[in-house]
């Protein structure tokens, strides 16, 4: 077993184990992958400010995400086909979660059904919706996930239409996938990989074939959702989802302050700051760079979480200081499913809180509540001091 260090450990043991299509479906960005990259290099030009002599013991990092209490500001992203980059995916993801004492957000487009989830953990999860053009299967769904204590709904709303992964039409990995003999061989290379997910609960897409109660398996229910994702969806459609749900209710996928403050007028409770993972509008802003200002927007009135790029504690730690109640990380745990299985999302969690502790520590914070703008290394300040 190699020494993990870091999530780009667990990346490249993810690379190894598991087949390209599903690797680079994980890893890839939509089009030119500008968003993507924006979101990494983004949160690596920012500097911290170091502090020394502040008595660096007894760092802790509770706090409450949602008015929920967490061991640390961390959330698991929603991520669909996660059964297949592990089989059980979701379940284990969610047990990790349990046991670090963070939430789990399971998709809509999950293997592994809300109810699958909920009898394999204790803790609440929290349920990802994606809304289709049948608003039955939303309104059913919602009951579910009720129904299962989920305690809070995050609608996603920067997929009307879907953003184009080059890697995904070469590699086949589409509805129908494209059997290639390079994909085929690939597949044979990767036993362990294979296994597990012939052996897993589930071969489809759990919420979507318990409400088709369809026998066509994967490729039908998939086709089923990529043919009913509503582009209409509207800021109508929140106010129907706001009376729906009596939880806490997250807008997902928000990165311009004037639809922040519309979210918070129809009753939401918080919103994500997330560009899907560099995923869908390529050349949207990196997560980090348009945090400040939808933080000020409406941070007094409700919370405001972030995605996009987070792989280690500092970048949390980054995304605190500008604004943020919590992250959430998409790729940072699904390399450690791929890589490990619930050992592996357990890793991903640890290196994380670990390297949050330490570096709170050397910026001089104890608690989560004290990190402001001011452990942040001002670069503007710094050069009108030296004209
Ligand atoms: C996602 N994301 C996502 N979001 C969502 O609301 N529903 C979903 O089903 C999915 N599916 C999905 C699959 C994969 C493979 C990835 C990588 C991402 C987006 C996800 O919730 C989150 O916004 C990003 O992953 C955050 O960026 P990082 O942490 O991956 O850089």
């Amino acid at each position: 077993m190699p020494i993990i260090t870091n999530n780009d450990d667990l990346r490249e043991l993810a690379r190894r184990k598991i087949p390209k299509a599903i690797f680079e479906y994980i890893d890839h960005g939509s089009y030119d992958q500008i968003s993507l990259n924006a979101n990494r290099n983004e949160l690596k030009a920012i500097r911290f400010r170091q502090r020394v002599l502040v008595d660096a013991d007894n760092r802790s990092l509770a706090t409450t995400m949602l008015g929920e209490k967490v061991s640390m500001p961390l959330a698991i992203a929603p991520t669909g086909l996660t059964g297949l980059m592990h089989g059980d995916g979701e379940i284990l993801a969610a047990r990790a979660a349990e046991a670090a004492g963070i939430r789990f957000c399971l998709s809509t487009m999950s293997i592994c059904s809300i109810e699958d989830v909920r009898a394999a953990t204790k803790a609440p999860f929290w349920f990802q919706l994606y809304v289709f053009r049948d608003r039955g299967f939303s309104e059913t769904v919602i009951e579910r996930a009720k129904a299962a204590g989920c305690t809070a709904l995050f609608l996603t709303v920067d997929l009307p239409l879907r953003g184009q992964r080059h890697c995904d039409i070469k590699n086949g990995l589409s509805v129908p996938p494209r059997l290639t003999v390079a994909n085929a061989l690939d597949i044979m290379s990767k036993p362990g990989w294979a296994l597990g997910v012939l052996m897993g609960k589930r071969k489809s897409f759990g919420n979507i074939d318990a409400y088709l109660k369809s026998k066509g398996g994967i490729w039908a229910a998939g086709r089923w959702g990529n043919d009913n994702f509503d582009a209409s969806l509207s800021w109508k459609d929140v106010s129907w989802i706001r009376k729906l749900w009596p939880g806490k209710l997250v807008i997902k996928g928000v990165l311009d302050p004037d639809d922040a403050r519309r979210a918070a007028d129809l009753g939401a409770d918080a919103v994500v700051v997330s560009n899907h993972g560099g995923r869908q509008l390529d050349g949207a802003p990196a997560t980090i760079t348009v945090l400040p200002r939808i933080a000020e927007a409406v941070g007094e009135r409700i919370e405001v979480l972030l995605d996009g790029g987070i792989r280690s504690g500092q970048d949390v730690l980054k995304a605190l200081a500008l604004g943020a109640r919590g992250c959430l990380i998409g790729r940072a745990y699904l390399y450690g499913l791929a890589a490990m299985g619930e050992a592996g999302v357990a890793k991903a969690v640890s290196l994380i809180a670990n390297e949050l502790k330490v570096s709170m520590s050397l910026t001089g914070v104890r608690e989560i509540k004290d990190i402001t703008r001011d452990i942040l290394f001002d670069y503007a300040e710094d050069r009108r001091r030296n004209v």
